[in-house]
């Protein structure tokens, strides 16, 4: 990649700091006034960056028509990232998913979505009213967790259904997994079908080769990260990077203008600027030190008895992500929730595995890994259960590794409750979604397999949170009539 501007620029962050140092009088929205007008709880929290928190005045630039220090950000974040078209978004990778898919997809075209999305996946795909043909992730045994889809897989659905318009995929998984995109993407490239990544958990890969190479790197056409997920960036602040011949940047930037709002904030925007900085700046250095903090972490952690480390299978995967799977009859769930009282707080659990997201440190800086690594081994001391298990049964089946075209329409019909051990063959009548990850387990309108419910009952069992399935705690499930 050719770096030609100077990416310890942070036009947007300058222009920001430079107008708050001028101590301006605010006769403009918001209604906070540069904190001078105190109605925030926890004012302290609030005072500095109320100071940012501006709107689009004069030389701030207008991120839905950017033509100053806007413009030039995202100039300077396409370039870090080898992108034709870079932008900014301030509604998560939400936003992004959406924007990309509607500016994507025509109502009834058929797009090859992998199973295993976020749900703001689906839900680009049902607002633009496509047909999604879902292919099934490869599931593995080790982890318990499903991973991506195969290319043997993605080579099938071209063969059933040769006119698909797109595919959706997400790379890298939740737990840092990654698969064989490239191939995937060169596969779909020769069909001219464009290969669109919901890349929420890798915004950070870009910084050097001791991550897995970006989707971007591998030819994907759009390209959507949570900056905020690995990147020293505010909460909601993303990218969506379009680097194609087959997409048009314009279609995108069209819905984003529809989606997000019109007052976007500028602490995020801001955020944004300097956290591209932060990844266009890694250095050779940072990465050697960051991969030595690593190690003495992950090798600390294989000395504790009663948890195992898991190693990535066959494609390896980022280093950021670190997976612990509880060895004594704790679930994932009971494990991380020890932890919290312990004042740790890992990113999500499952029934036997704690993922943890750690920092993408630059040489020289420190980050309490060993409190951590003994915060679990206090844990396991403590907790009475410290037996080996017995082999686990798992949750996630591989359901069918390419799905009939579903279809949105005749949902709008009645639903009732009927008891999980009645429920299958019925359509799903809700998406029940543990959460974290976000991953529908059971989408609405899906048809509901014996499989299925074991692993329902067994995630509600273990101790997993649900978006939906409010009758799952009396053990109900809602289905169409
Ligand atoms: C794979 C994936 N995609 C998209 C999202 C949504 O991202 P955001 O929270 O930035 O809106 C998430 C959130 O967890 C995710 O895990």
């Amino acid at each position: 990649m050719v770096i030609i501007m100077d990416q310890n620029k942070t036009p947007l962050y300058d222009r920001l700091v430079l107008h708050a140092s001028r101590q301006p009088v605010s006769l403009h929205v918001p209604g906070h006034k540069y904190g001078l007008i105190n109605g925030l709880n926890g004012e302290q929290f609030f005072r500095e960056i109320a100071k940012i928190d501006v709107t689009e005045l004069s030389g701030l630039d207008d991120l839905h028509e950017p033509e100053g220090v806007i413009l030039e950000a995202e100039a300077l974040l396409a370039e870090a990232y080898g992108a034709e078209k870079s932008f900014f978004l301030v509604n998560g990778s939400t936003v992004g998913n959406l924007a990309m898919i509607l500016g994507t997809l025509r109502e009834n075209e058929l797009v090859f979505v992998q199973r295993n999305c976020h749900k703001s996946v689906l839900n680009g795909v049902q607002l633009a009213k496509a047909k999604p043909v879902f292919l099934g992730p490869e599931v593995d045994e080790n982890w318990g967790i499903a991973g991506g889809v195969s290319l043997k897989t993605v080579q099938e659905a071209f063969e059933a259904y040769p006119d698909c318009r797109a595919m959706i995929l997400t790379y890298p998984n939740y737990y840092g997994m990654v698969n064989d995109l490239k191939e995937i993407i060169e596969f779909a490239h020769l069909r001219k079908v464009p290969v669109l990544i919901d890349e929420a958990h890798g915004a950070h890969l870009a910084a050097g080769d001791l991550f897995p190479p970006s989707a971007l790197e591998l030819g994907a056409d759009v390209v959507v990260q949570s900056a905020h997920k690995t990147l020293p960036a505010m909460t909601m602040g993303s990218f969506l990077h379009v680097n194609s011949a087959l997409v048009s940047a314009a279609g995108i930037e069209k819905y984003l203008r529809i989606l997000q709002s019109s007052s976007p904030s500028y602490p995020i925007m801001a955020s944004l600027d300097l956290a591209r900085k932060y990844m266009a700046t890694y250095l050779k250095e940072d990465q050697v030190y960051l991969k030595r903090e690593l190690a003495a972490f992950k090798n600390e952690l294989r000395k504790i008895d009663g948890v195992k480390l898991l190693e990535f299978p066959e494609f390896g995967g980022d280093p950021l992500k670190v997976t612990i799977q509880s060895e004594t009859n704790l679930t994932g769930y009971q494990l991380l929730g020890l932890l919290e009282e312990k004042g740790i707080f890992a990113e999500l659990a499952d029934p036997y595995n704690v993922l943890f997201v750690l920092p993408l440190l630059k040489e020289g800086m420190s980050f309490p890994f060993m409190r951590v690594a003994e915060g679990i081994r206090q844990v396991l001391k403590e907790s009475s259960g410290s037996k080996k298990d017995a082999k686990r049964p798992h949750v996630y089946f591989q359901k069918e590794k390419i799905s009939v075209p579903f279809s949105y329409e005749n949902l709008d019909r009645p639903v009732k409750m009927v008891p999980l051990e009645e429920a299958e063959n019925y359509l799903c009548g809700e998406h029940i979604i543990p959460y974290p990850p976000g991953v529908p387990f059971l989408l609405r309108g899906e048809r509901i397999n014996a499989r299925d419910l074991e692993g329902l009952l067994l995630l509600k069992e273990a101790g997993a949170r649900f978006q939906g399935g409010s009758g799952l705690s009396k053990g109900y499930i809602k289905v169409f009539c």
